[in-house]
């Protein structure tokens, strides 16, 4: 296990190439039937997710890879907001995931149905460590107030909770959100942090220069047995010295 391991790229590309050979090499020490990622939301992905969907469709055995979501907000699953469409428009709709292996927050529910019905789908479909939901590999964003997920500074329920998921009130805008807490996030196999951008750059540095637990949630991130790896452009690495 590491502490965390921080990579600095120059473009986007090679951060997803960095991101594209992690995968294939976990794969490839792959010793159950399925790699189960849960993916990130927000924008930062899109461009990864563009990177991936680009390269040669033998790159990733996708029959072998079930995708779960790390957060969704409670909207439907066409709607711009939807973390899902956005997947669908720069992932799914150019690799061969099957329908199957594909397991969306029902953002079109009532919230509290969405987070209780995505509970169970997390409960029955991946294994248990810890007594918890594991999985092979996070991905998670940084959002500018720290907020990872859907797990947004003040929430002490999402941050503690041992349930698999929760429901998340984005604080700015009042938008329900389904988040898996953070208990789960720390009992992955892997987390990579994926930031990209100078407007990240300010609280990546808090991140970087805070005691450990911080009142930022991404802060919290500390595998209990997993790897943690942190993916920075130059730009959003900018305010870092060379102390980290
Ligand atoms: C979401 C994400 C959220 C995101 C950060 C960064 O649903 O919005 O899960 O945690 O990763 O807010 O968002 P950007 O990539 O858009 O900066």
């Amino acid at each position: 296990m590491n502490d965390r391991e921080i990579n600095v790229f120059s473009s986007t590309d090679m951060l997803s190439d960095w991101l594209l050979k992690l995968i294939q090499q976990q794969m490839k020490e792959l010793s159950q039937p399925y790699y189960n990622i849960a993916l990130s939301g927000g924008s930062t992905p899109a461009k990864i997710f563009d990177y991936i969907a680009s390269q040669n469709p033998e790159v990733i055995d996708w029959q072998k890879v079930r995708l779960f979501w790390g957060d969704e907000r409670c909207v439907p699953p066409d709607d711009e907001e939807s973390n899902y469409n956005m997947t669908r428009k720069h992932l799914l709709d150019d690799v061969a995931v099957p329908d199957k292996n594909v397991f969306r927050v029902m953002g079109e529910y009532q919230p509290g149905k969405a987070m209780l019905h995505y509970r169970d789908v997390l409960q029955k479909n991946l294994p248990h460590v810890n007594e918890l939901p594991q999985f092979d590999l996070v991905l998670l964003g940084l959002g500018d107030d720290g907020h990872t997920a859907s797990i947004f500074p003040g929430d002490d329920v999402s941050l503690h909770s041992h349930e698999a998921c929760e429901l998340a009130t984005h604080p700015v805008s009042g938008q329900k959100r389904v988040s898996i807490t953070m208990p789960v996030i720390n009992n992955a196999r892997t987390v990579v942090f994926l930031v990209t951008g100078a407007g990240k750059a300010a609280m990546v540095k808090n991140i970087f220069g805070k005691a450990d637990f911080s009142e930022f949630p991404a802060s919290h991130v500390k595998l209990l047995e997993g790897n943690l790896f942190w993916l920075l452009d130059d730009a959003a690495a900018k305010l870092l010295d060379g102390t980290i």
